[in-house]
This record gives structure tokens, C-alpha cells and sequence, in this order.
């Protein structure tokens, strides 16, 4: 067992997680990881249930994903739960995802605070309904203290809307006379991202095999490694989740470098 695992493993408790194969695990672990947790309604169509069946089943592996991040020492995991455009899905798919949220949010509470991991929903909240934005809220302070991983949970979240908010915040700063368009550096952008306090983005990962972003986390995935898996969401597992570390591991991030300018360690 690593001496990581070691200390880690002692300050967890109960956890929905294989330890013996994280233990196994001897790979590089990433700071930030995200998810977009793709394939729910294909997992229970092809099973014959209901779409909202799998958006279930897909929350049991947000345990299990969640608690083996922090078992292995991720300090931020952003899930992509519910997009912007997903609004646009027919309504009785959006309101059982609303009201799975609020299952996950008294669900998952206690588990949370026991393992320190620390709540963030991050997306235009304002289209919630005022008890879910409650509900969140509360949790998100309830889990702040002491938190040793972030989990962030984008919901509402676009990653145009995003960038689109930010650049009007700079817009009325620079009509105020409190910033000069000079001043816009990316160090600026960033920190006004819902991403503002997280490690830069080290790994993105879309399950169901989508080869393509659909408007998550843009401006963060600039350098991410990616790593795109044929496995559905609620399939995924912590075996899934070490076959893309492993992946990662292997990769060369060369950050526009040459490979031999990265092994002469110039930086
Ligand atoms: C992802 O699963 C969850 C959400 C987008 C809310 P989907 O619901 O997109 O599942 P598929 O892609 O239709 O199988
Ligand atoms: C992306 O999945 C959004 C989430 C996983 C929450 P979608 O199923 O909405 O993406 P598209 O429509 O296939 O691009
Ligand atoms: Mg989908």
C-alpha cells in the first residue's frame, strides 16, 4: 500500500470503494480531474426502463467515483451533471433530474462531511428552484470546513455561458474606470471562473464513448489530457476510473515544449 493510500485510508470512513485496487494503483494521480458522466438514458433504454432509471443508477457511481478520487488524493473533481442545454430535454426528464438532486444532496450528506469532501455546485443557479438553491447551499456550507477534496457538481453550467459571464464582469469593470483592457490577463479570467479557487484542470474524461466536449468547463480544458471510454456512466467504476489514470500517466504533457526540451527539464 502507498504511504499516501496509508494515511489516507485512516482519515476515511466507510467507504463504497475497492481500497485494494486503488492500493494497486502506482500512476501519477492528478490534481483536478473532471467527468462528463455521459450514457445514463442508453444504460437503462437498452435494459428496457425508463431514462430516469439510469440517471439513478448513474448516482451510485458518483459515490463510488467521488469516494475513490479522495481515497486516492484528487483534490478537485468537477462532474458535469446537467448542461445548460439540457433545459431543453422533455420536461419530465428535467424535473426527475431535479428532484434526483435533492435526493443526492440529503443522501449523500452525511458521507460527505465523514470523508471531508467539500461540496461546490457551480452553473447558473439562478434557474433552480429556490428550495433546491437552498438545499445547496446549506450543504455547501456544511461541508466546507476542513474539506480535503472539492467536489464540484456543474449544474445549469455551460462552458460559453461561462466564458460570457466573466467577460461581462470585465466589460462593466472597464466601464467603471476600475480595470484598463490592458490589465484583462488570463491570470484575471481565470480568477473570475466559477473554477477560480481549483487547481488548473489536469484531466478530462467522457464515458460512452462521445468524442466531443458539449460546451463543458472550455476554457479550463485548454491543456487537459483527455481520455474518452466506451463504458456508460452508470457502469463506471473504479476500474474504469484507473484505466484513465493509467492513461494519463503514460501521456508526455508537453505544454507546447518539444519532448526533448521536457527531458533536459528546461521549463
Ligand atoms: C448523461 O446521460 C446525463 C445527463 C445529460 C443529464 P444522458 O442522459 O445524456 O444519456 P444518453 O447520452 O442519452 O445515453
Ligand atoms: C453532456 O451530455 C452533459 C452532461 C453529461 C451533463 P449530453 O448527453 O447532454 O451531450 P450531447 O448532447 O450528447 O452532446
Ligand atoms: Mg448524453
Amino acid at each position: 500500500m502507498s504511504a499516501l493510500a496509508q494515511n489516507t485510508r485512516q482519515e476515511l470512513t466507510d467507504l463504497e470503494v475497492n481500497a485494494d485496487l486503488l492500493d494497486a494503483y502506482k500512476g501519477h494521480v492528478p490534481r483536478h480531474i473532471a467527468i462528463i458522466m455521459d450514457g445514463n438514458g442508453r444504460w437503462a433504454q437498452s435494459r428496457g426502463m425508463k431514462r430516469i432509471k439510469g440517471h439513478h443508477q448513474g448516482a451510485h457511481s458518483v459515490r463510488h467515483v467521488v469516494e475513490a478520487c479522495r481515497y486516492l488524493g484528487v483534490e478537485t473533481l468537477t462532474l458535469y451533471a446537467f448542461s445548460e442545454q439540457n433545459w431543453g430535454r422533455p420536461q419530465d426528464e428535467v424535473s426527475g433530474l431535479m428532484t434526483l438532486f435533492d435526493i443526492y444532496i440529503k443522501r449523500e450528506r452525511k458521507r460527505l462531511i465523514k470523508n471531508n469532501v467539500g461540496l461546490k455546485v457551480i452553473g447558473d443557479l439562478e434557474r433552480l428552484s429556490p428550495k433546491l438553491r437552498k438545499s445547496i447551499a446549506e450543504l455547501e456550507e456544511a461541508t466546507a470546513k476542513g474539506a480535503k477534496m472539492t467536489l464540484q457538481v456543474a449544474v445549469s453550467y455551460g462552458g460559453r455561458e461561462e466564458i460570457l459571464l466573466v467577460t461581462r464582469e470585465i466589460a462593466k469593470l472597464v466601464e467603471q474606470g476600475k480595470l484598463k483592457p490592458d490589465d484583462i490577463t488570463e491570470e484575471l479570467f481565470n480568477s473570475m471562473l466559477f473554477t477560480a479557487s481549483q487547481p488548473e484542470l489536469d484531466l478530462m474524461i467522457r464515458t460512452s464513448g462521445e468524442l466531443r466536449i458539449s460546451n463543458f468547463l472550455l476554457w479550463q480544458v485548454a491543456y487537459a489530457e483527455i481520455f474518452v471510454t466506451d463504458t456508460l456512466w452508470p457502469d463506471f467504476d473504479e476500474t474504469s476510473l484507473l484505466e484513465a489514470l493509467t492513461s494519463y500517466s503514460q501521456r508526455e504533457r508537453r505544454f507546447g515544449k518539444t519532448g526533448d526540451q521536457l527531458k533536459s527539464g528546461e521549463n
